[in-house]
């Protein structure tokens, strides 16, 4: 098959990752004879650099006309001065907004090898991490109105959180078709004692809910949620949640099965044409150290095989590759553990590479 392949290396740690994660597909290719034509994007600081804003309309166009979209990550202090509108963030949500991807999927797995990175007590980690976190992408307060204004004397700004319910649906029969795939249960998190677009949320969800009888559906205060994530997070199997708590609870999820730096994730409109990019960040502080783990970016990848190119045989030998190169004992520095053998992002990306 032929693939095109948006390309956005973006910022610190990106092209790093990416570029680790673009040999690992290149062995895929090679082993079973495809061919991905990788097509450059720039987004984020380096964009606003080169071009003077984050999102330029020729990457834009890119990724809207690619296949799929890889990305490494965007963002760091030297663009912190920039006007909000501004900002390398900007330029991703503007993506994820242009290409309609109302879906952000989040695994959080533990990984049995890195039991030893797991910030939790060893009885709770051993009853097992196995969740999806299904964040809503494109609504919310992330997409409402931003103003700051000036009035007697200070400054106020405001933030506008909405939610109509078709935008609430969508993303709630995603979550449902994949509990039905799973351990058939959703975990919808809200804070309707307070917030009418989370009252709004409850019902909706519990709409969507009767066209899946087969499904178990409970609701959680996202307060709770966050604090039952790290007493037993056995309990969850599919959590689906608005844009704001999903980008809080995902990062909480990640950081307990190990590191942030291994989990990847897939955001998704109603097309094949998907968004793939590790859930961390660009990690300023070693970039260009050949330090960062390129694992999170590497199965993105492979998420973007299997959802995006219907390649399940390619992701699952990309998903085997990481395992055995963990199960060798190759760890990057945030997993490493005694006895593990502690390399770079170059050597962890060769390791995986040779075991595809
Ligand atoms: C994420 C990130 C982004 C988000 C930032 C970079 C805008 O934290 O993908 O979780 O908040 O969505
Ligand atoms: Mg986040």
């Amino acid at each position: 098959m032929k693939k095109t392949i948006a390309v956005i290396r973006g910022d610190g740690i990106g092209p790093e990752i990416v570029g680790e994660t673009l040999r690992v597909l290149d062995a895929v290719a090679e082993k079973f004879g495809h061919q991905f034509t990788y097509v450059e994007a720039p987004m984020g600081g380096n964009a606003i650099d080169a071009f003077g804003v984050p999102l330029p309309d020729s990457s834009l166009e890119t990724c809207l006309t690619a296949d799929s979209v890889l990305l490494g990550a965007v963002g760091g202090p030297k663009w912190d001065a920039q006007p909000s509108a501004n900002r390398p963030e900007r330029g991703l949500l503007k993506l994820r907004s242009a290409m309609g991807l109302y879906t952000n999927i989040r695994p959080a797995r533990m990984f049995s090898e890195l039991s030893a990175a797991c910030p939790l007590r060893a009885d709770i980690a051993a009853k097992g991490i196995d969740f999806v976190v299904v964040r809503e992408l494109i609504g919310g307060l992330y997409f409402g109105e931003h103003t700051t204004s000036e009035a007697d004397g200070e400054q106020k700004a405001v933030d506008v959180c909405s939610y109509a319910e078709h935008e609430i649906r969508r993303v709630a029969h995603v979550a449902f078709g994949m509990a039905r795939k799973r351990r058939k249960r959703v975990t919808s998190i809200d804070k309707s004692n307070v917030l009418d677009t989370s009252r709004l949320w409850r019902k909706t969800v519990e709409e969507v809910a009767k066209e899946y009888p087969d499904v178990e559906l409970l609701h959680m205060y996202v307060d709770n949620a966050a604090m039952q994530i790290v007493r037993d997070p056995s309990q969850f199997d599919v959590i689906v949640t608005e844009n704001l708590f999903g980008d809080i609870l995902s990062d909480e999820a990640s950081q307990i099965t190990g590191s942030i730096g291994m989990i990847p994730s897939s955001s998704m409109g109603e097309g094949t044409r998907g968004l793939y990019e590790p859930i961390h960040g660009s990690a300023p502080d070693i970039a260009g150290q050949n330090k960062a783990n390129p694992i999170g970016t590497i199965l993105a990848g492979a998420m973007m095989l299997r959802y995006s190119f219907d390649m399940a045989a390619e992701a699952g030998a990309v998903e085997a590759a990481v395992d055995a190169a963990l199960k060798a004992g190759f760890r990057c520095g945030d997993i490493w553990n005694q006895g593990g053998t502690l390399v770079g992002c170059r050597e962890m990306g060769a390791e995986i590479c040779r075991r595809i």
